[in-house]
Formats: C-alpha cells, structure tokens, sequence
C-alpha cells in the first residue's frame, strides 16, 4: 500500500517504521525537510513534503498535534485519500474546548480514527501482546475495511468499532484512560474481561 505520514515525530516513526518493515511504500511529509529526510532514511522511506507525502498515498497517517490539524488540512488536499487521524485532543487529562472533526476540514476524504489510545511505545512493540493476548485497536470511521490489514501488520487485532459517529467516544475513551495512567493507575484492569 501506498502510505503517506504527515509529522515526522514519536508516532510517525513507530507506524511508518512498522509499516515500511511489512513492505508498504511509505513516504514521510514534513515541514521541516530535514527531519523528514533523516527519518526517511533511518525507517527505510521516501521523504517529501506535506503535500507530496498526501499527493503519493492512497492512506494517509495523521501524525501531527491535533490542535496544528486545521492548518495541515487547509494546506493539504486529501480529497480520495482514506485518512487515519491518530491524534488526540487532549490536554492535562481533559478533551481540549478546540475539537477538530477531520471529516468536515478533509472533504472528500474517508476518515478513521485509530492508533490514539496506546502510548508510541506500544505501537513500537513487535507486537504489542499484553497477557499472552495480542493488543486489540479499535477502528471508527467510514474505511474500517483498508486500515484493518495496516493493525494487523503490527500484529494487533483491528475491531469495527462503528462508524464517525463514534470518534467522539474513541477520544473521550482516550482522555479518561490517559487520565487514569498518568495517575498511576492500571486503566486496563478497570474493565472485566468478556467472559465475566
Ligand atoms: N506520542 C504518543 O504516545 C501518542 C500516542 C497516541 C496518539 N498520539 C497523537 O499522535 C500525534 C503525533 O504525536 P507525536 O508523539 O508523534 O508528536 P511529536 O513527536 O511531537 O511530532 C509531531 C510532529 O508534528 C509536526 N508538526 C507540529 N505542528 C505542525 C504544524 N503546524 N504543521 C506541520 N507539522 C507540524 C512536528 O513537526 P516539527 O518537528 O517541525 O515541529 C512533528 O513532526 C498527536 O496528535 C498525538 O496526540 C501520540
């Protein structure tokens, strides 16, 4: 698959890595060429700009700060692109006031939010197996079907967790797992497992 990452920071190096490893085309876009080219080389990548990262890709990562989301977005045009939005809109545990829905700033794009729950040093993980079980990535948005295989190229089982209508949830669920963890708590075992 044709991969183009947008950021050339923690989380563009842990999937782009992961995904250049399984034998995907990845091109890194960054504003700064420099950073772009040096984790290009060191993850087995292209490196481009913004533009030329999206303009190369059928999927397209979402590796920036939310709140630098309108800017790329206005900047870069994603229309036909499935698009995976990563970010989080959180601050000090709390879902920020400035939320940015990226189905309505990418038209035309097919958008599904993923990869925002975990810490990058899941995501680094050959594979993330917790317990014996591999990690489960919940997937919202409207092109569930093309990023499944990406989840499992990291070894991580993807579930359908609905549709846009959802993403809200997925970055609530983040802000209050994060909440949890930087208080030191294991968020993992506030919930019974299935059986029970
Ligand atoms: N780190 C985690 O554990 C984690 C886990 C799940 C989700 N996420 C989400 O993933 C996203 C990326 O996180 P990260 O840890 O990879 O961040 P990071 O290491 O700080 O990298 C951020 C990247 O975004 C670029 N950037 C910042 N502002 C920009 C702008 N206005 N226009 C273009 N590029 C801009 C930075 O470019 P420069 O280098 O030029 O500044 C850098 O390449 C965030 O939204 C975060 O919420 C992170």
């Amino acid at each position: 698959m044709r991969i183009g990452i947008l950021g050339t920071g923690n989380m563009a190096d842990a999937l782009g890595g992961q995904w250049a490893r399984r034998g995907h085309d990845v091109t890194i876009g960054g504003r700064d060429p420099g950073r772009a080219a040096d984790l290009a080389q060191r993850i087995g990548a292209r490196a481009g700009t913004l533009a030329e990262a999206a303009g190369a890709a059928d999927v397209v990562l979402l590796a920036v700060p939310h709140a630098a989301l309108r800017s790329v977005l206005a900047a870069v045009p994603l229309q036909g692109r499935v698009v995976i939005d990563c970010t989080n809109p959180v601050e000090h545990g709390r879902l920020t006031d400035d939320r940015i829905s990226v189905a309505d700033a990418a038209p035309g794009a097919r958008v599904v939010k993923a990869f925002n729950l975990c810490h990058v040093d899941v995501w680094r993980m050959t594979p993330p197996v917790f317990g014996g079980r591999p990690l489960s990535v919940p997937l919202c948005g409207d092109a569930v079907d093309v990023v499944a295989p990406l989840v499992e190229d990291l070894g991580c089982r993807p579930v359908d967790a609905g549709g846009l209508d959802r993403i809200g949830l997925l970055e609530a669920t983040a802000a209050f797992m994060i909440g949890l963890w930087f208080a030191g708590e294991d968020a993992q075992a506030v919930l019974p497992p299935l059986p029970a």
